[in-house]
C-alpha cells in the first residue's frame, strides 16, 4: 500500500497534477522533523541536518544515474525551470549565439518565461507539437543553428502525457554547440529515468509528483555545465541556490528516490490499467476519442474528448460523486479558457472544453478503474441527455415566444430546475 487515501470513498485520478504522500513517509515523518538543524550550522544540531542532506542526495543521485554534486535542491518544478532560463537570458544577451528554441506543450513555467525572454528582446522559436503527437523536426532543424544557446524541451507532458524525443533533440542541439533543458518533473516518478544517458545538461524534477512533499524540487546540472543562481543569497547547495534548504522535504524525496526500482513494476500495471480504461470507454461510451493515443505515453495518462459534455461540468458531477479528475492543468483550474496546450496541438475550442483527463497513479486498483467507467457512462449520458433538453426547450422557447399569445405550456422550468443540480 503506498498511500493512505485522504478520505473514505473517494477516488484519485489526478496524479498528474499532485500525488498523495507515500505511507512510509507519513508514518516515518517525526522522526525527519525531529532533524531540526540548519544544515549550514557546524555545531551537532546543523550535523544531523548535514547528514540527512547528504544522505538524501546520494539516493537521489543514485536513482537518477547521476553524480551527488550535481543535484541542487530547490523548491519545485516551477523554481528550477525558471532558474535556468533566466540564467540562460542573462548569459547570452548581446552575444552571437542568443537564440532559444521550446516546445508548444510546455508547462506555464517554462512557455511564460520564454514569452517574458522574447518581449525582452531574445529570439525564441516555438517547435509544433501535432494531434498525432509528432514534434515537427523539420521545423526544429530550420531554427536550429549556431545561433542557438539553449534549447528547453519537456520530457513528458502533463496533459495528454505524449512524451517528446528528448534524447535525439540532445544529439542534435549538441551537434551545433547548444545545451539542453529538459523539464522532466511529470516523467519523474512515472517512467525510468537516467538523466547521464538522457544527455541533458540540466533538467527540472519535483517531488509532490512522486509521492512526497510539496515545496521540493531538484535542479540537475550536469557537471560542467555553469549557471547563475536565481536567488543569491547564503552559500547553500554550493552557492548555486540562496536559502535555507527545505530539509524536511528534501529527506522525504530521498526515501522515495530508494523505491526506485519500483517505478518500473507500476509503469507496466499502470500501462494495463490505463489500456483497460480507454478501450472500456471508448468501446462503451459513444463519441470518445483519446488524444495522442498512438503517440508514446506516460503509461498512466489518459486524456480523452466526450463530445457534447462540457467538461468542467462533467469534472463536477463526477467530483459530488467522490472521483477526482481534471479538465486539463490543475494550474489552469478556475479558468474559463480551454487548455493552451490542448489548442496548440491542434484541438477547437469546443474539442478542448469537452477534454476530460484521468491520470493514474501506484494506488489506483482495477476495481476502482471498472467502477470509474460505470459512473463516466451513466454521468455522460446523463449530461448530454440534457444538453438534448436543452436544445429541446431553446426550441421549444422559440415556440412560445411565437405562441405565448395562445398560451402553451412548454416545460421549460423544469428543465432549469434540473440543471441547476
Ligand atoms: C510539466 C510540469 N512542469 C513543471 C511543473 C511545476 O512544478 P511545481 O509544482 O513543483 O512548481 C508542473 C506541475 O504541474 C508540471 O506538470
Amino acid at each position: 500500500m503506498w498511500y493512505t487515501p485522504l478520505v473514505r470513498n473517494k477516488i484519485y485520478f489526478d496524479f498528474n497534477a499532485t500525488t498523495p504522500v507515500a505511507d512510509d513517509i507519513l508514518q516515518n515523518i517525526s522522526q525527519a522533523v525531529a532533524i531540526w538543524g540548519n544544515p549550514s550550522s557546524i555545531h551537532w544540531a546543523g550535523q544531523s541536518a548535514k547528514t540527512l542532506l547528504r544522505e538524501s542526495r546520494q539516493s537521489i543521485a543514485q536513482a537518477l544515474g547521476v553524480g551527488p554534486l550535481e543535484l541542487v535542491f530547490t523548491s519545485g518544478g516551477t523554481e528550477s525551470n525558471n532558474t535556468i532560463l533566466r540564467s540562460f537570458f542573462w548569459r547570452v544577451i548581446g552575444r552571437d549565439r542568443h537564440e532559444f528554441i521550446t516546445s508548444s506543450l510546455e508547462h506555464p513555467s517554462v512557455l511564460k518565461t520564454m514569452m517574458w525572454m522574447r518581449e525582452n528582446g531574445a529570439v525564441v522559436h516555438v517547435v509544433p507539437v501535432d494531434r498525432q503527437g509528432l514534434f515537427d523536426w523539420d521545423f526544429f532543424h530550420s531554427v536550429l543553428s549556431e545561433k542557438t544557446a539553449l534549447v528547453s524541451i519537456m520530457l513528458a507532458n502533463n496533459e495528454t502525457g505524449v512524451l517528446l524525443p528528448v534524447a535525439e533533440i540532445v544529439q542534435k542541439a549538441h551537434a551545433v554547440g547548444a545545451q539542453v533543458h529538459t523539464d522532466a518533473v511529470q516523467a519523474f516518478g512515472k517512467i525510468p529515468l537516467n538523466l547521464k544517458q538522457l544527455g541533458v545538461d540540466y533538467a527540472s524534477l519535483s517531488a509532490h509528483k512522486f509521492y512526497s512533499l510539496k515545496g521540493t524540487g531538484i535542479l540537475y546540472s550536469r557537471r560542467g555545465s555553469e549557471f547563475e543562481p536565481l536567488l543569491s543569497g547564503g552559500a547553500q547547495e554550493r552557492h548555486r541556490r540562496g536559502g535555507t534548504e527545505n530539509t524536511l522535504g528534501i529527506w522525504a524525496l530521498g526515501k522515495m528516490a530508494q523505491k526506485n526500482l519500483l517505478i518500473n513494476t507500476q509503469a507496466e500495471r499502470l500501462q494495463a490499467l490505463r489500456d483497460h480504461l480507454e478501450k472500456r470507454i471508448l468501446n462503451e461510451i459513444s463519441d470518445v476519442s483519446v488524444n495522442h493515443q498512438t503517440a508514446q505515453r506516460l503509461p498512466n495518462t489518459s486524456s480523452l474528448i466526450l463530445k457534447n459534455v462540457d467538461g468542467e461540468t462533467l469534472l463536477m458531477s463526477l467530483d459530488l460523486k467522490g472521483y477526482a479528475v481534471s479538465t486539463g492543468a490543475a494550474c489552469s483550474s478556475g479558468n474559463p479558457e480551454p487548455s493552451p496546450v490542448l489548442l496548440a496541438i491542434g484541438l477547437s475550442r469546443q474539442e478542448a472544453q469537452n477534454s476530460l483527463r484521468l491520470s493514474l497513479g501506484w494506488s489506483t486498483s482495477a476495481e476502482q478503474v471498472d467502477q470509474f467507467v460505470d459512473v463516466l457512462k451513466e454521468t455522460v449520458i446523463r449530461l448530454r441527455s440534457l444538453n438534448e433538453l436543452a436544445d429541446e426547450s431553446l426550441l421549444d422557447k422559440k415556440i412560445l415566444n411565437v405562441s405565448s399569445d395562445v398560451g402553451l405550456d412548454t416545460g421549460v422550468n423544469t428543465f432549469s430546475k434540473e440543471v441547476s443540480l
